[in-house]
């Protein structure tokens, strides 16, 4: 592949030294979440119709950045080297701020491939979190239930994924390797934290979750159009549990440099894998869901967190 121009380890230190002359403490505790733009999507009248969850327009897991407290809020487009989005309007913010006592960064609206972005450019603000001091980062999605299990509004955890892109010869790491994040070759075989994960599912059991919650395998698709009946059925064949457009990538990065990740999806619809399928999940119903979840989903990153860190 053409690997074009690549973020050295210096270019990324100058964009975490603007960071650091402008936050007064040290995350530990990095975020990814949707950018929040959720209260008026358009409506499309066809099976897929639910789908306007994903990605950038995200009123359920970009919600989190309002739990920091005392938040100092940086734009992208403020930030040197930050991949600057095309779209107007569309940009994010990195969102300082204190959660369960813990210093942590949020990621409000992440870089998508379908958007135009390389794979090293959708994932340079992980390594960006690692180089302000991330130790444990916590990874959100929307993404369509594969597993016939999941209902919408449920919440997955993730623990594996397939990393179809990477099959394609599409993977972040690619180009040369700074040892400084990482090595060459590194390992994928617990790529999820199994400790987190056996946390989070004592604390959705703790606030009423349990029967909401799973876990399972993601994968990721590049989008922006969603699967043809014969894909869903393919991916479900492979062992996918749950299909997005994001995470893996984030994931590899950040793995491939020692952070501990827990990642989560957000069910926003059921894939439809027969041709006959009359049934439309509705806009309102993922909405309704979608806000019911807001607050539980708040309740368990920030009481996850005690957990992890002994508070
Ligand atoms: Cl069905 N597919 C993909 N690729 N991403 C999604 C989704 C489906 N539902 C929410 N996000």
């Amino acid at each position: 592949p053409d690997i074009g121009h690549r973020y050295t380890y210096e270019v990324l230190v100058e964009t975490v030294d603007f960071i650091k002359s402008r936050v007064p403490f040290e995350p530990v505790v990095g975020i990814i979440c949707g950018s929040g733009l959720g209260k008026n999507q358009i409506r499309h009248k066809n099976a897929s119709d639910i789908l306007y969850l994903f990605s950038e327009i995200d009123p359920f897991t970009g919600s989190l950045a309002e739990c920091l407290t005392s938040p100092i809020e940086i734009s992208y487009t403020t930030i040197p080297n930050f991949p600057q989005s095309t779209v107007k309007g569309h940009a994010g913010s990195l969102v300082f701020g204190h959660l369960s006592g813990l210093p942590t960064v949020c990621m409000k609206g992440r870089f998508h491939y379908y958007e135009g972005y390389p794979l090293w450019k959708c994932c340079m603000p992980v390594r960006v979190m690692k180089l302000l001091g991330v130790t444990h980062l916590i990874i959100t999605n929307a993404a369509g239930g594969l597993n016939p299990k999941f209902k919408v509004g449920d919440i997955m955890f993730v623990n594996d994924h397939i990393n179809i892109m990477g099959f394609a010869g599409n993977n972040p790491l690619q180009g040369p390797n700074d040892e400084r994040f990482g090595p060459r070759f590194p390992p994928m075989n617990q790529a999820y934290n199994r400790t987190i994960i056996n946390l989070a599912k004592k604390v959705a059991k703790e606030i009423g979750l349990a029967d909401r919650v799973h876990e399972g395998v993601y994968t990721c698709l590049g989008g922006p159009n969603f699967e043809t009946v014969a894909e869903l059925n393919m991916l479900k064949m492979l062992g996918a549990d749950a299909v997005g457009m994001s995470t893996v990538h984030e994931v590899i990065t950040a793995n491939h440099c020692n952070m501990t990740v827990f990642a989560f999806s957000l069910i926003t619809n059921e894939c439809v894998v027969h041709y006959e399928t009359e049934d439309e999940p509705s806009h309102e119903e993922v909405m309704d869901v979608g806000k019911q979840r807001e607050d539980s989903l708040k309740q368990l990153v920030t009481e996850l967190l005690k957990e992890v860190f002994h508070l």
